[in-house]
């Protein structure tokens, strides 16, 4: 059987043969589809991409059904219990596993690149003293790129692992520092004979003694979630992410934009809707009454359950759960852990959310493992934005190098006016007094 897919347009009777290639059709190839000489051509009308591929990766593969995660082959759930973070991050960027000196370079490397120019403090002491971490964040990555001129020469493979090194280690930097800021407590310098996870926990919550330790379980736990935030292929923030860089614009100003896309409550903002959820129930005996609602259509959706591609449980969820009960075991129980557990013990079993396959996402548990540890809500999307950098980059690594990319810059249906003649001032004027 040919692999191609034939196409009667009933408006003028004529069959066309589309070649079907990794289980697509070129949108182009339905241009040539036309009702007369002068017809545009057919397009295909996908708000939201939700059938569309925009480009061909080989990063991160999910199949949604059966519940299945992996970067560059390796399933999740191996990488989240025997790898650490910046061997993902290594991973996902140079393609494969790294050897013990290529990890202990890539380490070192890292490490040095953790201190932000003095300058950068700046930047960071000029927002408000109440303001947003993930607005401040956001603003200073994209700043940064005033910093470094060599930035924009994206067409340097050397110039582009220095950039990645760089961002990669500066993220969390400027993720505490923007944070001190708002909470108005001196910045702490980045103690690079810490782990990656635990300079950051440093940052953000060292006090007045001379070294800050992390505690080993809370350490590891922060370096787990940022394995599993590290990549998740095309989604709003990448897609952003490969959008702004299809115009071959810097790593960092792109990445700004990413960060900006996961700022949104439809994206990194869900754990921070499961807590104020979670919250507002108060009490393990008002879940059936509120799981009513929710089938109802009465109140607000039943948040951190379901997803757009994952129509099992989600793999990142799985892990997290386990996480979080290692946590409170240092941090002691966050109380609302108890409404969560049976949030999910009676949907799991109800029919309404079986039915519509609707499971924990990886957001229904990470809000609780980070009040846990002490991290204040609006810091959620910035947790979420520093360990996706290096799947950020990795993505924007492959479009830069992909002969089939081009800008950015789909059609739309116009369904405006069609040609009309100005209308003068005075006679509008006229027309809006005689009404
Ligand atoms: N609670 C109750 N009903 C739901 C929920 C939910 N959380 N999610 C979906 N449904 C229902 C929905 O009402 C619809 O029912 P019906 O067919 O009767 O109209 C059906 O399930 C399909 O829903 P949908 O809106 O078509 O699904 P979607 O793929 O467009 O939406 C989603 C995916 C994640 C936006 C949605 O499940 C949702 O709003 N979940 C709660 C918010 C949340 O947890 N978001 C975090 C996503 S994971 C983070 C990430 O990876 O970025």
């Amino acid at each position: 059987m040919p692999d191609t897919l034939s196409i009667t347009d009933n408006r003028t009777g004529k069959t066309y043969e589309v070649p079907i290639e990794d289980g697509t059709i070129k949108a182009l190839d339905l241009r040539k589809i036309k009702t007369d000489a002068e017809d545009f051509g057919l397009m295909a009308y996908d708000p939201g991409f939700m059938n569309t591929a925009a480009c061909k990766s080989r990063i991160t593969f999910i199949d949604g059904d059966k519940g299945i995660l992996r970067y560059r082959g390796y399933p999740i759930e191996q990488l989240a219990e025997q790898s650490d973070f910046l061997e993902v991050a290594y991973l996902l960027y140079f393609g494969e596993l790294p050897t013990r000196s290529q990890l202990d370079d890539f380490k070192r490397t890292v490490l040095s690149h953790t201190i932000i120019h003095e300058q950068t403090k700046k930047f960071i002491d000029g927002f408000r003293h109440d303001s947003h971490p993930m607005g401040a964040f956001l603003s200073t990555v994209a700043a940064l790129s005033t910093f470094y001129r060599e930035v924009k020469n994206i067409f340097d493979a050397q110039n582009r692992v220095i950039q990645f090194e760089r961002m990669v280690a500066k993220m969390p930097t400027i993720a505490a520092f923007c944070y001190r800021h708002s909470v108005g407590m001196p910045f702490a310098y980045p103690d690079n004979d810490l782990s990656y996870a635990g300079n950051f926990l440093n940052m953000m919550f060292k006090g007045t003694e001379t070294k800050f330790k992390p505690n080993p379980v809370l350490e590891r736990a922060m370096d787990v979630l940022f394995i599993l935030h590290a990549d998740h292929e095309q989604n709003c923030s990448t897609t952003t992410m490969r959008g702004i860089g299809s115009s071959h614009c810097d790593p960092f100003t792109a990445l700004a934009g990413a960060a900006a896309a996961l700022y949104g409550p439809l994206h990194g903002g869900a754990n921070e809707a499961v807590l104020k959820m979670l919250v507002e129930i108060g009490s393990k005996d008002r879940v059936p009454e509120f799981i009513r609602r929710v089938k109802a259509g009465e109140g607000q959706r039943l948040m951190g359950f379901g997803h757009r591609v994952y129509k099992n449980y989600d793999p990142r969820a799985k892990i997290i759960k386990k996480v979080a009960f290692e946590v409170f075991e240092v941090t002691g129980r966050n109380p609302l852990l108890d409404i969560a557990l049976e949030l999910e013990r009676i949907a799991l079993e109800d029919d309404y959310f079986v039915g519509r396959k609707l499971y924990p996402n990886v957001d229904f548990y990470s809000g609780l493992i980070y009040q846990a540890m002490g991290f204040p809500t609006e810091m959620f999307p910035v947790l979420f934005a520093i360990p996706r950098t290096p799947g950020w980059l990795s993505q924007w690594e492959e479009q830069i190098l992909d002969p089939e990319q081009r800008i950015v810059r789909p059609r739309q249906v116009y369904l405006g006016y069609d040609e009309r003649e100005y209308v003068p001032m005075a006679i509008r004027e006229e027309s809006t007094q005689t009404v």
